[in-house]
């Protein structure tokens, strides 16, 4: 029999770090499918860009930064102001600086530790009242890492806000199925965006040949909306077929 999935028009999603990479493209597929998105990252002048290629009917734009916690609150207002309802949230906005845990700056570890952990908390934090008030349901997406499941050795601070997304998920899953909210940790492997390189590696590094798409994961994350709401998709972990899992 055919399987019917979910039909994402008309829904409501607010996305962190979507002026690059894979929180644009998750913005680029949901419009396509009809969706309406309101998009959340720091540089005020690329938000606006994106915006004009999504078309202002279908997104709206908060220049925000994750670690914020009003911040995040304008981004969630906006979307419920523009739209009406919130139906899902994508926490995505995330940095990556790699090296040794001894080498890294004390703002390095912080800001790594406040974009990628606590951004995510802040978000969650805005995003599920607003959800349950206007949908009475919902989907969180957070999209963490493959290194957020086994750490790799030049990663040991990165690898642990990963891990920290990855926990976060699984008992907000349990916490909130109860009011109908399902929370999934997509985990990607590396993928060819400005991040990947990120502070640190060197572009040609021979671990990253055959990345992934920001397109492969964004498709993970709107499939993951996609499901039926009778289904729960707790964890996606995903490498290309270049890339050694
Ligand atoms: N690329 C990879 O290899 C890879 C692999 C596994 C997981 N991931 C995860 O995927 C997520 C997205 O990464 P990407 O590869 O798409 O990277 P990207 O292309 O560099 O995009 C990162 C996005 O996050 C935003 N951002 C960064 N810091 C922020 C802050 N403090 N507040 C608000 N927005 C912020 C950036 O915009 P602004 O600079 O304008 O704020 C940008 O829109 C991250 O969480 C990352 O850990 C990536």
């Amino acid at each position: 029999m055919a399987y019917t999935l979910r039909d994402l028009a008309g829904t409501v999603v607010a996305i962190t770090g979507a002026t690059s990479g894979i929180g644009r493209a998750t913005a680029e597929q949901l419009v396509e499918l009809g969706a309406k998105v309101a998009l959340g990252a720091r540089n005020a002048e690329r938000l606006a860009g994106v915006v004009e290629q999504l078309g202002s009917d279908n997104a709206v734009a908060v220049p925000m930064d994750v670690r914020s916690v009003e911040d995040n609150q304008a981004l969630i207002d906006a979307a419920v102001t523009k739209f009406g309802k919130l139906d899902s949230i994508v926490p995505n906005a995330g940095i990556g600086l790699y090296g040794s845990i001894l080498d890294h700056s004390d703002d390095e570890v912080r800001r790594m530790m406040h974009t990628n952990y606590d951004g995510t908390v802040w978000t969650v934090r805005a995003g599920v009242p607003a959800m349950l008030k206007t949908t009475g349901a919902g989907d969180i997406v957070i999209v963490s890492s493959v290194a957020g499941l086994r750490g790799g050795g030049d990663e040991a601070v990165y690898a642990g806000t990963k891990f920290a997304q990855v926990g976060l998920a699984g008992a907000l899953d349990r916490e909130l199925r109860d009011k109908g909210i399902r929370v999934t940790a997509v985990c990607p492997a590396g993928v060819g965006t400005e991040f990947a390189v990120g502070t640190g590696r060197v572009e040609n590094d021979p671990r990253f040949a055959g990345w992934m798409t920001a397109d492969d994961v964004a498709h993970a994350v709107v499939s993951t909306l996609q499901q039926p709401r009778s289904v729960r998709t707790s964890l996606w972990a995903l490498w290309s077929m270049g890339q050694q899992g």
